[in-house]
């Protein structure tokens, strides 16, 4: 049986959110220069969103510039945000082929403007796709969307349009960037890397956690899919007893 067979279409995460690290080393392992890596993750990127799509996963959230990586060299900086405007602009058409919605998350003014203005372009043309929702998160990190998300509501408290005492989960959640979205059941993170790092942090809070160490640029449709079948082999408790769940 392979491994896509072994999936259960009935038991699908929804959202499924990636870290898509690693790319650096990799290229330092072939005595390359760190953009070498962010190209050859590219590949993994259309992989990954065309097994997503495949399977029928509604969300797929992908890392792929953090508010920290401005604090990276320039010139990668720069070659990063060339390559994201060449692959949005160059993969939109295969997007609309395959019914796929483009969709970003974070502090998308501080891109610069072409990169800003080509994403906006793809979201605009694949506006009425609905078969997976592709979301980017560009110059995202969590901490940023929760202080925006305060402060949003704390304006509406001062301006007396809701009162602090009905504040709930569900406040939060319609002021975050990814308020119309359903939770990550799965967050994948590839290099070996053991952490979050600032991603999702409230949106997680429930996700089932997969690391492997196979770097991003090597990460293939079968990695993905066995991301997901550990996934369907984990007793999701949501803070119950095991008892609890059968009953
Ligand atoms: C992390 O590896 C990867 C990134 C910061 C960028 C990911 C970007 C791409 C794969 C390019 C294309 C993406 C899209 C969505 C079109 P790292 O540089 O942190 O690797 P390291 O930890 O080995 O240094």
């Amino acid at each position: 049986m392979s491994l896509k067979e072994k999936i259960n279409s009935s038991k699908l995460p929804q959202h499924i959110a990636v870290i898509m690290d690693g790319n650096g080393r990799w290229a330092k392992q072939k005595g390359a220069e760190r953009i070498y890596g962010h190209e050859n993750g590219v590949k993994s990127v259309r992989e990954t969103v065309e097994a997503a799509a495949e399977l029928g996963i509604k969300y797929l959230t992908l890392y792929a510039f953090s508010t920290e990586n401005w604090n990276r060299p320039q010139e990668e900086v720069m070659a990063l945000m060339q390559l994201l405007v060449h692959t949005i602009s160059a993969e939109t058409k295969t997007l609309n082929e395959n019914n796929i919605r483009l969709a970003a998350i974070g502090d998308l003014k501080s891109l610069p403007s072409d990169c800003y203005n080509e994403l906006q372009e793809a979201i605009k043309k694949t506006a009425g796709n609905n078969r997976t929702t592709l979301v980017l998160a560009l110059s995202y990190s969590s901490r940023w969307e929760i202080i925006n998300a305060v402060k949003e509501i704390a304006q509406k408290v001062q301006d007396g349009l809701m009162q602090a005492s009905t504040i709930n989960e569900d406040t939060i959640n319609s002021h975050l960037c990814t308020a119309d979205m359903p939770e990550p059941e799965l967050m994948i993170r590839t290099s070996g890397e053991n952490r979050i790092s600032n991603f999702l942090l409230w949106q997680l809070a429930y996700a089932e956690l997969y690391f492997t160490d196979k770097l991003w640029p090597d990460f293939r449709k079968e990695d993905f899919y066995e991301a997901i079948v550990d996934y369907q082999n984990r007793e999701r408790r949501f803070g119950k007893t095991s008892e609890q769940l059968i009953s």
